[in-house]
């Protein structure tokens, strides 16, 4: 295919020297292609040198502690990828003997490899034909054929990676895929890319169509807010609750619900009990139950809302001053009337 065979010659002439190209040894570039993920090859370099010193085999980092692991790491950013490499790397030395699985298949089954990782870890190693696509592969491909689809789409991902594949040059599938990648590093940048001087400029879709500047498309996500909701369900001797109306603006204005805990993350009984709201609402003795042992789950256009019904029996409270009986009278947010349907027939 003349693409592949341009990108391959544009390689030979251009490609970066780095440290990970000298190496096959799949440990390596294991450790080289999590490191530049959402980092620049510059930002990366230093980091990679600086691991492989301190740990040349996947057994040294196995045998390393976490902290230090995290440590080496500091200021590459997102640590969920250090802790996972230091997961993987002690399973691979325990149960495979330290010896790197050879293919997308097995390399895919590790915590924190994912396609990207696999492909690239199958094809530089073990020669396995299996396309990467990383941003750089979605800018070049998404120009050269002026394709509009949204990269971080679906759709987008899927075609992307038929695309890839279908590209390949089977027979350097490695070679090919840093090809690809090195062009849209130093060549089809995102900005200012060398379109004059462009091996790919009579072909090119996107400079013919003059849509460079807006390739490629990524559609705007809406920002999910993740919220955990507390209410707790007071019960007393009387039969009375609380239930108050939701003031100011935002969610289920002017609805009804159950005092209200609201917390950054999950939390258990302890942490309610411990809370400042509970205890300047609860100055007797209380006894607390979780309603719903699974949290629930309520989705809104931009929240989604974790939730957990406290039941709490207490014998008198002033401020309790709804009768059960008259619950149904008020206006309640859905997720609160779902409750009260649950909770009453449980309890009748
Ligand atoms: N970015 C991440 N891994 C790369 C590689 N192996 N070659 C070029 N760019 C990369």
């Amino acid at each position: 295919m003349k693409f592949s065979k341009t990108l391959i010659y544009w390689y030979l002439q251009n490609n970066r020297e780095l440290p990970w190209r000298k190496t096959k040894n799949p440990y390596f570039i294991w450790l080289s292609e999590i490191m530049l993920q959402q980092t620049r090859v510059a930002q990366g370099m230093g980091y990679y040198l600086k691991f492989t010193e301190e740990f040349p085999t996947v057994f040294d980092l196995a045998k390393a502690d976490e902290s230090t692991v995290l440590k080496m790491w500091q200021g590459l950013g997102y640590y969920s990828r250090a802790r996972n490499l230091h997961f993987t790397a002690k399973q691979i030395a325990k149960e495979l003997n330290g010896e790197f699985p050879s293919t997308y298949k097995e390399l895919i089954k590790l915590k924190g490899i994912g396609d990207y990782t696999a492909s690239a870890i199958a094809s530089i190693c073990f020669n396995e034909p299996n396309a990467v696509v990383d941003g750089n592969v979605y800018r070049v491909l998404s120009r050269y054929f002026g394709i509009k689809t949204p990269i971080n789409s679906s759709a987008g991902i899927k075609e992307f990676k038929i695309l890839a594949q279908t590209l390949l040059d089977e027979t350097q599938p490695g070679s090919y895929n840093q090809a690809i990648m090195d062009f849209g590093a130093l060549h089809c940048k995102p900005q200012n890319p060398l379109c004059e001087s462009c091996l790919f400029s009579d072909s090119c879709v996107g400079l013919e169509k003059k849509l460079i500047k807006e390739l490629p498309v990524k559609e705007k996500k809406i920002k999910v807010r993740n919220r955990y909701f507390n209410f707790l369900v007071i019960k007393t001797n009387d039969k009375s609750t609380i239930l108050s109306e939701r003031k100011g603006k935002g969610i289920w204005q002017g609805l009804y619900q159950f005092p209200l805990i609201e917390s950054d993350k999950s939390i258990d009984k302890n942490d309610v009990i411990l809370s400042e709201e509970f205890i300047n609402l609860f100055p007797n003795e209380t006894t607390i139950s979780l309603f719903n042992q699974k949290e629930i789950v309520h989705k809104l256009s931009h929240q989604h809302l974790y939730t957990q019904f406290w039941v709490v029996e207490t014998a008198f409270l002033s401020e309790a001053k709804i009768k059960w009986s008259e619950i149904e009278k008020y206006p309640v947010p859905v997720l609160i009337s779902n409750f009260l349907e649950a909770y009453q027939l449980k309890s009748n």
